[in-house]
C-alpha cells in the first residue's frame, strides 16, 4: 500500500507522488500518531468494534514502529505519501489483518488534526519551559548588576537615567505576557478531534470522551466539520510566537547596540560571539542578528498559513497539509531562540563604568531640573523653557550642569538656589518613587515579584 490507489487503474505519475508527499516533514509526527492510533485501537475494543487480541496485536506493533523508527531502523518509503500511511502500512507489514482493522471509523482528515493538535499542545508546554529558562536568566543579569545606572532613551535619544536591571525587567514583562499568550492558547488547543472522521462524524458506536481521556485531553471537539477544518490553534501558537520572537529581537537589537565599540555598554561572551573571516579585530554579535532575522521568517509562516486558510471551503482541503513546515520551523525557530538567549543573556558582562559615564552625557537631569522648580513653584510648563533655554546655553558654552555657577542657574531663574547641586543620578532615580518607576527600592520590590513569578521566589 502506497498512495491510496484502490479506484484508479494506473499508478500516479512520479513527480505527482514527490509533489503531493509530506512525509519526508511530516514524519516528526510519528510519537503523536502513533499514541493516537493506540488510543484508537483500545477504544475500539472496548466498544466491541474489533475484538480485544486485535487491538493487543496493533498495540504491540505500533509499540514496535515507535522502537523502530527511533532507533533509525525504521524505512521512510519514498512512496508512501505521509506519515499516517508509513505507520499504517508497516503495522500491516508487521501484524497482517489486524493491522487492516485499525482504520475502522477513523479518516487521515480527524488522525491529523489530531497529531497536530498533540504536537502543538507539547510544543507550548516546551515554549512555556524556555520562556521561563529565559526569563530567569534576565533576572540573573538584573540581579548580577543591580546598581548599574544607564541612560535610558526615547528616540534613540538619552533621556532620564534608569536602572539597567529596570531596564531588563521590561523584557521579563513581555516575555511573562508571552506566556500568558501561549497558557491561554493551549485551552483551546486542548480539544480532541478523534471522531470527526473525513467530516461527517463516523457511523459507528465509537467513545469520543474514553479516547479524550487516554490522549490528555480535558474536551472533545463539538463540530466534526470545524475539527477538521480550522488550524486557528497553529495561527495562534505562530501568532503568540511572532510577537514573542519580535520582543527577542527588540532586546537583539539592544545587545547589538551595546555591544558596539560607540555604546560599550556589554562584553558579549565568547561562546556566543562570532568572528570575522577577514577582519581579526571583529567579535560579532552574530546570536542576536540572526534572532533578530529569524523573527521575519516566523511572521512569515504566520502570513503563509492565513494565506493558505483564507479561501479554503469547509471541510478538509490538501492545501492544509501546507500548514506542517512552517508550524515546525517556527516552533523550532521559537524554542532554540529563547535557550540560547538565556546563554547569552547569562554570561553578559556589564561594563558599568561605561554605562555611568553614559548617564553624565546629554543634559540627561534636565527633566529633574524642570522638577526642582515646579518644587519652587514655578508651573511645569513654564520650568520646561527655563531648563530648555539653559541647556542650549550649556551647549553652547560647551559645559555640563556641574559646570555652570549659582549665578549663571540664576540668570534663567531666581528660583534656582544652591540645592539645585544637589540634583544628581542618585537623587533622579530615587525620585522616580511610583509603583513600576526606576527608583532602586521599587525595583528590589519589582525583582523580587519577578523572582516569585518564574518560582524563585
Ligand atoms: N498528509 C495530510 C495532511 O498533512 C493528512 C491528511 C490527508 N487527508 C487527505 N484526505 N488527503 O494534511
Amino acid at each position: 500500500m502506497s498512495h491510496i490507489r484502490g479506484r484508479f487503474s494506473k499508478p500516479a505519475d512520479k513527480l505527482v507522488t514527490q509533489y503531493t508527499a509530506s512525509l519526508p516533514f511530516d514524519r516528526r509526527l510519528y510519537r503523536q500518531d502513533i499514541a493516537g492510533s493506540i488510543a484508537h485501537a483500545k477504544m475500539l475494543a472496548r466498544q466491541g468494534i474489533i475484538s480485544a487480541a486485535e487491538a493487543a496485536k496493533i498495540t504491540g506493533g505500533l509499540e514496535a514502529i515507535r522502537v523502530e523508527i527511533e532507533q533509525g531502523k525504521f524505512e521512510f518509503k519514498a512512496e508512501q505519501e505521509d506519515i499516517h500511511m508509513a505507520i499504517e502500512s508497516r503495522l500491516i507489514e508487521q501484524i497482517g489483518e489486524a493491522g487492516r482493522k485499525l482504520h475502522t471509523a477513523r479518516s487521515r482528515n480527524d488522525q491529523v488534526a489530531l497529531d497536530m493538535r498533540l504536537f502543538a499542545k507539547e510544543a507550548a508546554a516546551d515554549t512555556l519551559n524556555g520562556i521561563k529558562g529565559f526569563q530567569r536568566a534576565l533576572l540573573y543579569l538584573a540581579e548580577a548588576n543591580r546598581d548599574t545606572v544607564m541612560p535610558g532613551y526615547t528616540h534613540m535619544q538619552i533621556a532620564q537615567p534608569v536602572l539597567l536591571a529596570h531596564h531588563l525587567l521590561a523584557y521579563f514583562e513581555m516575555l511573562q505576557r508571552d506566556s500568558e499568550r501561549f497558557i491561554d492558547l493551549i485551552k483551546r488547543v486542548d480539544v480532541m478531534p478523534l471522531g470527526s472522521g473525513a467530516l461527517a462524524g463516523v457511523a459507528y458506536d465509537i467513545d469520543r470522551e474514553f479516547l479524550a481521556k487516554e490522549l490528555g485531553f480535558s474536551k472533545v471537539s463539538r463540530n466534526s466539520l470545524d475539527a477538521v477544518a480550522d488550524r486557528d490553534f497553529l495561527l495562534e501558537y505562530e501568532a503568540a510566537a511572532g510577537i514573542c520572537m519580535m520582543h527577542l529581537s527588540r532586546l537583539a537589537g539592544e545587545i547589538v547596540l551595546w555591544s558596539t565599540a560607540e555604546f560599550d555598554f556589554i562584553e558579549l561572551d565568547e561562546a556566543y560571539a562570532t568572528g570575522s573571516s577577514i577582519m581579526p579585530q571583529k567579535k560579532n554579535p552574530d546570536v542576536a542578528e540572526l534572532a533578530r532575522g529569524k523573527t521575519g521568517r516566523v511572521y512569515g509562516s504566520l502570513i503563509a498559513l492565513l494565506t493558505t486558510m483564507k479561501g479554503l471551503p469547509l471541510a478538509y482541503n490538501s492545501d492544509m497539509q501546507e500548514d506542517k513546515e512552517g508550524f515546525f520551523d517556527v516552533v523550532d525557530t521559537l524554542l532554540s531562540t529563547l535557550e540560547v538567549f538565556a546563554g547569552m543573556v547569562r554570561t553578559i558582562k556589564v561594563k558599568s563604568g561605561n554605562t555611568a559615564k553614559a548617564v553624565e552625557r546629554g543634559y540627561i537631569l534636565a527633566t529633574d531640573l524642570a522638577d526642582y522648580l515646579v518644587g519652587k513653584g514655578e508651573s511645569f510648563r513654564a520650568a520646561h523653557e527655563i531648563v530648555g533655554r539653559l541647556v542650549s546655553y550649556a551647549a553652547e558654552k560647551g559645559k555640563t550642569f556641574a559646570e555652570i555657577s549659582i549665578n549663571e542657574y540664576k540668570k534663567f531663574s531666581p528660583s534656582f538656589g544652591e540645592d539645585v547641586r544637589k540634583i544628581d543620578v542618585k537623587s533622579s532615580l530615587d525620585a522616580r518613587n511610583v509603583i513600576g518607576g526606576t527608583a532602586p527600592k521599587r525595583v528590589k520590590q519589582a525583582l523580587a515579584e519577578a523572582r516569585k513569578l518564574v518560582g524563585e521566589g
